[in-house]
């Protein structure tokens, strides 16, 4: 067990050499004892097996902080944040978290979301017409390509109005900048008053969609889920309005991330972009590997110690917080040969990109979709797109969270 009360792992700088922070925090041991932004101390577990023993039980391990003892000062949220995500799915336990996953599951399986295949391909194929279209051999993937995508494909699974994809994706930025790992100044410099303002709008919007789409469903997510029973129960309004924020917030900024990363690894791999583009049926591999490699979520959600307990020898006392270090088990020399080659064709990657057990990833498949489609589709009709900038110059999203460019700008 190591101990590190001034890990920078939060600054702008930092984010670029993340990776070997954590293999320095790695080959000291499994767990390590850091100080986070918000000056709580957390326990981090970088070992890949570590990581999956956490995750994997939830008897010993609660993401709801109910076990946190009296007295620990817990982070507050403003209630309109609590209304949206407090209690969220991706914040209780089973059996509550079971009964609930199981209201939204059918939607998210391998074979339902193979279905959405030629939807994502179409939206994918305009939104490569529009740039085509456009004339500029230069320009940012990220707000081209990356951004629209994911807002494109989530907007039609849950029946939001085009003329709403916007302010779906400033509510949807607004509560991930929010995230007390992130110190991140509100997108396009809003005041707090201006954010929870937003905030605030957000939920009249969704209390709104979901009267609207009760009184009249249509064929989209948001009615399904208003009638799906699970043990002869239904969503309350207030549960399925904070499942679709919790899609919204979950479904957008990873994929969106997923994609840049994608591009960059393969910019700064050129043997593995020549590979893919020779052998473009190997894409599902690839997004495996990208995903291993350079997974859009760096840690898991905290979970709390329901008891006193240990974790590789450590004691754990009940109620402390343990975060698993996604990036950091995957990159982990115990389970993975070589793990910071990037391999497009590497098997056994049982990676822990979309975590594991009772909360493990529900977007996975759609994702995996997405990811697909956007690097086919995107080298099949722009076969020479290659990066417009200096590839050292990247600027990285502020925060431990989410992981992934601000920016890339392409050429082709
Ligand atoms: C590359 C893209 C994505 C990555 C890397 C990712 C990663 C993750 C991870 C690591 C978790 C588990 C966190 C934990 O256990 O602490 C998670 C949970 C979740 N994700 Fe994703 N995700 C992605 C895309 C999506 C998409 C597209 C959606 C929705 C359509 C989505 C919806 C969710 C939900 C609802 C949960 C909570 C599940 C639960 O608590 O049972 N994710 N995701």
């Amino acid at each position: 067990m190591t101990t590190s009360e001034h890990l920078d792992l939060v600054s702008p700088q930092s984010r670029a050499t993340a990776y070997r922070t954590y293999a320095g925090l790695r080959a000291a041991g499994p767990i390590s004892r850091v100080r986070m932004p918000t000056g709580q101390d957390v326990w981090m577990i970088t070992g890949y097996q570590e990581c999956v023993d956490v995750l994997g039980d939830y008897n010993r391990f609660k993401t709801s902080p109910t076990v946190v003892p009296e007295g620990v000062e817990m982070p507050s949220l403003p209630e309109a944040v609590l209304r949206l995500l407090g209690g969220s799915m991706g914040s209780i336990d089973p059996p509550e978290h079971t009964r609930q996953r199981r209201l939204v599951q059918a939607a998210f399986t391998p074979q339902y979301v193979e279905r959405l295949r030629p939807a994502v391909q179409s939206i994918a194929d305009r939104l490569l017409d529009d740039l085509i279209a456009s004339g500029e051999r230069t320009f940012d993937i990220v707000e081209g390509f990356a951004v629209p995508l994911p807002l494109t494909v989530m907007s039609e699974m849950l029946g939001i109005p085009s003329a709403d994809r916007d302010r779906f994706r400033l509510w949807s930025e607004l509560l991930l900048s929010l995230d007390p790992t992130s110190a991140q100044s509100a997108p396009q410099g809003m005041s707090p008053a201006e954010v929870m303002a937003e905030i605030e709008e957000f939920v009249r919007y969704l209390d709104a969609l979901i009267q609207a789409k009760r009184a009249n469903p249509g064929d989209d997510l948001i009615s399904g889920m208003a009638v799906a029973e699970a043990d002869g129960e239904r969503m309350t309004d207030d549960e399925l309005l904070k499942m679709v924020a919790l899609l919204v917030v979950g479904g957008l900024g990873t994929t969106q991330h997923l994609i840049g990363n994608m591009l960059l690894a393969l910019f700064r791999n050129p043997d593995q972009l020549a590979l893919l583009r020779e052998q473009p049926d190997i894409a599902a591999s690839a997004v495996e590997e990208m995903l291993r490699y350079h997974g859009s979520i760096e840690i898991s959600f905290p979970r709390f110690a329901a008891e006193d307990t240990e974790v590789a020898g450590t004691p754990i006392s009940r109620g402390e917080m343990v975060i698993a270090v996604l990036a950091a088990a995957d990159r982990d020399p115990a389970r993975f040969p070589d793990p910071d080659r990037l391999d497009l064709r590497r098997t056994a990657n049982r990676h822990l990109a979309f975590g594991r057990g009772a909360h493990m990833c529900l977007g996975a498949p759609l994702a995996r979709v997405e990811g697909q489609v956007a690097l086919n589709t995107l080298f099949a009709r722009m076969p020479d797109l290659r990066p417009a900038g200096n590839l050292d110059d990247v600027a990285w999203r502020p925060g431990l969270t989410l992981r992934g460019v601000v920016d890339l700008p392409v050429t082709y």
